[in-house]
């Protein structure tokens, strides 16, 4: 779908780094599917922030690999490239640009505030880039570039989204109203599914523990074992407690099952009220390896296909590019650049 002012626009992105998890997928993807439908009228851009991966040591090869790699699991959770444009953050000239500009209206205070580059500058060891420090700053750009409105994003990036409120209000303030100030869609549930073995750390890519992390396109085999050896705790009701960290564990399969499957916690409880952990982590295993299986097998399928993907990456970006440019050049006007000379 075209870029079009008049009509609002969803957005979001997703790092093409390591593997996805069922946690990206319960965070933030499902819900991408969930509003292409509720919101037919609206742009939704969908960015595989390759720029954004770049912050952290990658393999080359391995990036591009996983680039397209994400690519097909968007196509196979039901993203339609007819209803929502799918496109790779470094084909469009503009992100890095508008980041500059951005760059120029955040404080390093504000910067130096956010828990995420406190967290993984402290696993980089010395050499801390610049680009990590930044990271924020682009996203913001990511998402100032389409003068997006709704943020569908996880809990752990409440933070950056509000980085992005401030400079859109911010750049408003010092030049002339230019941004909307875009609004995130955090799930009420389901927005920190935290890891199987160690319940008290969100799910992550880069998990220390592979065994609490589930991998989208890993051997479902495997993935019903995790399920399976999920840690609980020393009692046996399942029983959702959010105030009790001890009960983290379960709280944290109950939320997958619910959300996996559209039920409400207290109809679980219900189901379950006569068994015991075992059983419900075996029917858990099947939930998530059931969804998985079809998600997997379209995701292998698509990947076999590359001219197809490049010809969706392609499209979109043709979308997208034209409003992108729009906005930069409004931008390059309000601060004092001088046009380029033609
Ligand atoms: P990232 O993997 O950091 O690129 O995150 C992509 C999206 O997935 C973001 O919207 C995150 O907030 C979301 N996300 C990542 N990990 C989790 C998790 N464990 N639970 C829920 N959402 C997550
Ligand atoms: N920083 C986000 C993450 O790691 C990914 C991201 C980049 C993003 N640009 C975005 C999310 C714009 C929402 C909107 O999860």
């Amino acid at each position: 779908m075209e870029n079009n002012t008049a009509t609002k626009t969803i957005l979001s992105g997703i790092q093409p780094t390591n593997n996805l998890t069922l946690g990206n997928y319960i965070g933030a993807m499902k819900n991408f599917v969930n509003l292409q439908d509720k919101y037919p009228d609206y742009t939704k851009n969908y960015i595989i922030v390759d720029l954004h991966a770049l912050t952290v040591p990658q393999v080359p090869s391995e990036l591009r690999s996983r680039t397209y790699s994400m690519l097909a699991l968007y196509l196979a959770i039901g993203l339609d490239p007819e209803k929502s444009n799918i496109f790779v953050q470094s084909h469009i000239t503009g992100h890095t640009e508008l980041t500059w500009i951005l760059n120029t209206l955040t404080g390093m205070g504000q910067l130096n505030r956010m828990t995420q580059f406190k967290d993984k500058s402290a696993k980089e060891g010395t050499f801390i880039n610049v680009g990590l420090y930044a990271y924020p700053v682009l996203m913001a750009a990511d998402i100032l570039l389409y003068n997006a409105n709704l943020i569908p994003i996880g809990e752990d990036q409440k933070q950056h989204l509000e980085l992005a409120r401030d400079l859109a209000a911010k750049f408003n303030h010092t030049y002339s109203p230019t941004f909307n100030i875009p609004d995130p869609i955090i799930p009420k549930q389901g927005a920190r599914i935290m890891d199987l073995q160690n319940p008290e750390n969100k799910m992550s890519k880069s998990a220390i523990s592979p065994k609490g992390t589930i991998i989208l396109t890993e051997d479902l085999n495997i993935t019903a074992k995790k399920i399976k050896s999920a840690v609980t705790d020393s009692g046996t009701d399942i029983v959702y407690d959010p105030n009790n960290p001890e009960k983290a564990g379960i709280n944290n399969l109950l939320t997958i099952y619910s959300t996996l499957t559209d039920t409400e916690i207290p109809k679980i409880e219900e189901k379950y009220v006569n068994s015991g952990y075992g059983d419900f982590k075996k029917d858990l295993a099947e939930i998530v390896v059931e969804t998985l299986r079809p998600i997997k097998e379209k995701h292998d399928e698509f990947l076999k296909n590359k001219d197809h993907l490049d010809q969706i990456l392609k499209a979109s970006a043709a979308n997208v590019q034209k409003s992108a440019y729009k906005i930069l050049s409004k931008v390059y006007k309000k601060v004092g650049l001088v046009a380029p000379l033609r």
